[in-house]
């Protein structure tokens, strides 16, 4: 398996990674395997049935039919979103289960999936039982709308493109910062990826006609736009301004009788840094956002280092 990364528009290979498979029971494998025929009929393609889709209102609410991710694929998705055991991973229109399934019984993570067709979520409870992993692993028949965000950690999705755009404020506003989030083939339009994967996968040609996989992550970051007074401890103030797109901010500083300028502000989940060109000094600032409060510390320069914290108005 051939597996190439993409960052900033530059791509690059980065090597191979073996599968970890939930390991189903013949009977399992033939179910999945069933299915997988008979989401290939029902799906010539996905690009195709989302064109199709695209002027049908009534149906914005709608995924997409069952269309099984390889298991390559999720064991890629959960290396990404680096899922281990104090995880809890929400898998938004969850099929047969696999992703969960998997993420419960190879990773020890806990975390459940929303399907709304119940013959799916019994085959994922049922399958959940028989692996031993049910007090890990549940699946409810649910509208991803619906679906409880406020436990993930790690939310994955393999949903048609238009659906990932109308889920996109759900997850922006409803998860916790720092969440990972991780998607097979679709993303959400102008919410860039953070980190995006191409791997080779021949039996996929079959199913939308393309070898390959593309598996996008996004850090869901906490929400930083508004005025903020920073103030290092024992030393300056200043009256910040933030404007952010996703996980892109930029915006001002300013200090009475000042000249000063913000530069490289970046944010990763509840990650922030940035630096304040003060007059002649400049002072970078990293620290943690937690709802209205930032704290963290600043380099002052000469091996100088404060603590800061800042409040949002
Ligand atoms: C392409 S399959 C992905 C299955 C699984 N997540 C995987 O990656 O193998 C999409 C699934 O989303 C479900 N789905 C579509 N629209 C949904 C909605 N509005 N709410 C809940 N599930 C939905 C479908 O029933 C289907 O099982």
């Amino acid at each position: 398996m051939m597996m190439s990364r993409v960052s900033a528009g530059a791509r690059r290979e980065t090597g191979q990674r073996s599968a970890t498979a939930f390991c189903p029971t013949p009977a399992g494998v033939l179910a999945r395997a069933l299915d997988y025929i008979r989401a290939m009929c029902v799906c010539l393609s996905l690009c195709t049935i989302s064109s199709a889709l695209a002027g049908a209102q009534e149906l914005d609410r709608t995924g997409g039919p069952f269309v099984p991710t390889p298991q390559v694929v999720v064991d890629q998705m959960l290396h990404m979103a680096n899922v281990g055991a104090k995880d809890f991973v929400v898998d938004l229109g969850s099929g047969d289960g696999v992703i969960v399934l998997t993420a419960a019984s190879q990773l020890r993570a806990a975390g459940y999936g929303v399907d709304i067709d119940p013959a799916l979520v019994k085959y994922s409870n049922a399958e959940a039982n028989r692996l031993g992993i049910s007090d890990r692993a549940s699946f409810h028949v649910q509208d991803v709308f619906k679906a409880d965000l406020s436990r993930a950690t790690v939310i994955t999705l393999y949903l048609l493109p238009s659906m990932m755009v109308n889920l996109r404020p759900k997850i922006f506003l409803e998860s916790k910062p720092g969440t990972r989030v991780v998607s097979h083939d679709y993303n959400f339009d102008e919410w860039e990826p953070d980190d995006q994967v191409v791997l080779d996968v021949p039996e996929k040609e079959k199913v939308n006609g393309v070898p390959r996989a593309t598996i996008s992550l996004w850090i869901v970051p906490a929400r930083v736009q508004g005025k903020w007074q920073v103030q290092v401890d024992g030393g300056e103030g200043y009256d910040m301004t933030l404007r952010q797109k996703y996980q892109s901010i930029a915006g001002s500083a300013s200090a009475p009788g000042k000249d000063t300028k913000l530069t490289y502000a970046s944010l990763r989940g509840e990650e922030i840094s940035f630096t304040v060109i003060d007059g002649s000094a400049r002072r970078s600032f990293i620290g943690k956002v937690s709802g209205d409060a930032m704290q963290g510390t600043v380099e002052l320069g000469a091996n100088r280092t404060a603590r800061w914290s800042a409040t949002r108005s």
